[in-house]
């Protein structure tokens, strides 16, 4: 009983540590950390959801930020050691480094990735980005996802998640399509979930966890 009640006080201990930690980034550099606080546990759940873990290859995460995401990648089942772990934040990249031993946490750009990224074109399992698009110019935004699709499986998803009405990219005919989840509205604030695939649809439609 006392070890449960000390496992839930350090649980309690560790998201509030770490809700600091991101206020903290946060007041410091509002535009590239993009939120106050570390994404819920459903929204969480819900992007990791969309990573098909029997399909082989590496995944690529970026702005894990305190690895709340990456987490539930983890919980999803996929092993730790395919993760690709792009994040801007030193201090962050220390807390993921620990967190997650066995993932390859990399100090840099995101919106670099195909640089930074030592991956065949057409290898990555999947692309997870809770990166604040918005506050990018369009073709910078445009440029990370046709640099990302290009390195993954045809099919695989680029997740990313935002709290806009309108979808962070929009989609481009006869190149990539987007579709999008209903809202999250249990994560403050509420968000949605946004997929990127180089198969063209017609038009954005709602789409389930998988
Ligand atoms: C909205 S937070 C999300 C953090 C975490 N994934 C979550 O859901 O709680 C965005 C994260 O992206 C990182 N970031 C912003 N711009 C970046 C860039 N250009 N390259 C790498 N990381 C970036 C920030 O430092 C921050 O950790």
């Amino acid at each position: 009983m006392l070890a449960i009640a000390r496992t839930h006080a350090r649980r309690f201990s560790d998201r509030f540590t770490d809700e600091v930690r991101f206020l903290r980034a946060w007041v410091e550099r509002p535009l590239t950390t993009g939120a106050v606080a570390p994404s819920g546990a459903a929204l969480s759940r819900l992007m990791a959801s969309f990573v098909d873990a029997d399909c082989s290859g590496p995944i690529v995460e970026l702005g894990p930020g305190t690895g709340v995401v990456t987490d539930a990648l983890v919980k999803r089942g996929i092993d730790e050691a395919r993760l690709v772990l792009i994040e801007y934040s030193p201090d962050f990249c220390t807390l993921l480094e620990e967190r997650f031993p066995r993932a390859t946490v990399i100090q840099g750009d995101a919106y670099a990735m195909a640089d930074v990224v030592e991956e065949a074109p057409g290898s990555l399992a999947g692309v997870v980005s809770s990166l604040p698009l918005f506050t990018r110019p369009l073709e910078a935004r445009q440029k990370l996802i046709e640099d990302a699709l290009e390195l993954m499986t045809p099919g695989a998803p680029f997740i990313q998640f935002s709290y806009a009405l309108v979808p962070p990219v929009p989609e481009v005919d006869g190149r990539y399509g987007v579709t999008r989840t209903s809202w999250v509205v249990r994560n403050v604030p509420p968000a949605r979930v946004w997929l990127y695939r180089r198969v063209v649809e017609d038009e954005a439609v709602e789409e389930t966890a998988a």
